[in-house]
């Protein structure tokens, strides 16, 4: 057995960490034997010099196991969970949940909340008045067995050391780390007991990778490792330059996602939710995946499925019969100056002015206001008119609407010429890759 100092010179001078090694790390840091400029030490030391593909899987399975696993043997196969690296306007799992759950496949998932630009589940979710999104492992397992699937907010009881490592990371400049990265993502998905996870590995300037080569490698990472921690994985690399779909703000996405469980499969954000369920549906052996997910929208089975979901975390049904709740006193809409062709729809811009109006958090104790938000109608490629709508924003009062109305023509660019529209899809691949 090493103690702390032995185990971060071995990686400060290049070495290779046994299994054993690595399992002594992580019992270290979940045991608190190790002391915080401890663990940093050697999450420097991982950030300069790396993990390779075995070492993060042994790390991945370490933190998995450094708690509890979400005992998922008495529900039906196959088990599914979903992940999102974050983006602005992604309200993918509020559809994509009970799509597949009505297909057949059992969905029991973790979400996070918001931190900056990109949006979290639990955040949107939270506006649904009466939702509770604090089940215990024990509730997540019951209510998955009654109707097929359940999401809570991160529990400490799965994965605990991925919480004290990340919280380290984030006030050690250490977060954009392959390694660091997979392994946390993984981690939590292995103890959330799932075998097939798609992973939406989110480009562009609303995202946290913000070039195909950086995303492409991400989602590299998370296959290759995920394959070998014994999970069938599949990762899209998908479009994050541009908001995803017609809504960014918390209340307005869950708004947006239940249109899409009506059927409204209209833009780019079904699109995507129609392309990832494609592809987890074909993972799992379903015949004529992509004919199977679209009928799953337009039949309604979705959207009962969404409605037992909801009733069954306590929430009021009502939000799917009106529009009318957690709405914003003001609403302004910004115009376009000319016409011609949208170029650019910046995500990153969008989802700052999102945030400023109070629809996101800098820093993690910051109170979120659910109503506020900007409906995007118009995406790279649109042909506008002059005075033609492009963005609705929705305000607390109307000081903080006149500014970001002003603030967001910055985020938008028309052009005198045809613009190409962007591929909500880029890349996929596959446990297969690697098996
Ligand atoms: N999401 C996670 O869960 N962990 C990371 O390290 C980065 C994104």
């Amino acid at each position: 057995m090493k103690d702390a100092k032995e185990l971060i010179t071995i990686k400060r001078d290049g070495g290779t960490y046994s299994e054993q090694e690595i399992q002594e790390i992580v019992t270290g840091i979940t045991q608190g034997s190790w002391a915080d400029y401890q663990v940093s030490a050697w999450l420097m030391a991982v950030f300069i010099r790396g993990l390779n593909p075995s070492e993060t899987a042994y790390l991945t399975l370490a933190m998995a196991r450094s708690g509890e696993t979400l005992p998922l043997a008495t529900l039906p196969k196959p088990w599914v969970d979903k992940h999102s690296t974050g983006g602005v306007g992604d309200k993918t799992t509020i559809v994509l949940l009970p799509l597949l759950a009505a297909c057949g496949l059992t969905m029991v998932k973790m979400s996070g909340k918001g931190l900056g630009i990109t949006g979290g589940t639990i955040d949107k979710l939270s506006t649904v008045p009466g939702m509770n999104l604090d089940l215990t492992p024990e509730e997540m397992v019951d209510q998955a067995a009654r109707i097929g699937l359940a999401l809570t907010g991160q529990t400490p009881r799965l994965a605990p050391a991925d919480k004290t490592l990340y919280s380290l990371r984030d006030v050690t400049a250490t977060v954009p780390s392959l390694p660091l990265i997979t392994s946390s993502i993984l981690s939590k998905k292995i103890a959330g007991g799932a075998e097939t996870v798609i992973l939406d590995v989110k480009c562009g300037s609303g995202a946290f990778m913000k070039s195909l080569p950086e995303a492409g490698a991400l989602a590299e990472s998370l296959v290759r490792v995920g394959t070998l921690a014994g999970l069938r994985v599949r990762a899209v690399v998908t479009d994050m330059s541009q908001p995803l779909g017609r809504s960014v703000g918390n209340a307005l996405e869950v708004k947006e996602a239940i249109r899409v469980l009506k059927g409204d499969l209209v833009g780019r954000f079904p699109e995507l939710c129609l392309a990832l369920a494609t592809e987890v549906l074909e993972d799992v052996g379903v015949a004529d995946p992509a004919t199977k997910a679209r009928q799953a929208l337009t039949n309604g089975a979705a959207l009962k499925k969404a409605k037992e979901w909801f009733g069954a975390q306590g929430a009021s049904l009502a939000v799917f019969e009106t529009e009318e709740w957690e709405t914003a006193p003001v609403q302004e809409p910004v115009l376009a100056q000319k016409a011609g062709w949208i170029g650019k729809v910046d995500a990153e811009a969008v989802g700052l002015l999102a945030m400023s109006l109070g629809g996101g958090r800098k820093k993690k104790e910051d109170v979120i206001d659910g109503r506020v938000g900007i409906e995007v109608l118009a995406a790279v490629g649109d042909e506008v008119s002059q005075g033609q709508p492009l963005f609705v924003i929705h305000a607390a009062d109307q000081e903080t609407g006149r500014q970001a109305s002003q603030e967001i023509e910055a985020a938008v660019t028309i052009a005198n010429h045809p613009v190409e529209q962007i591929p909500v899809v880029y890349s996929s691949l596959d446990f297969q890759a690697f098996a």
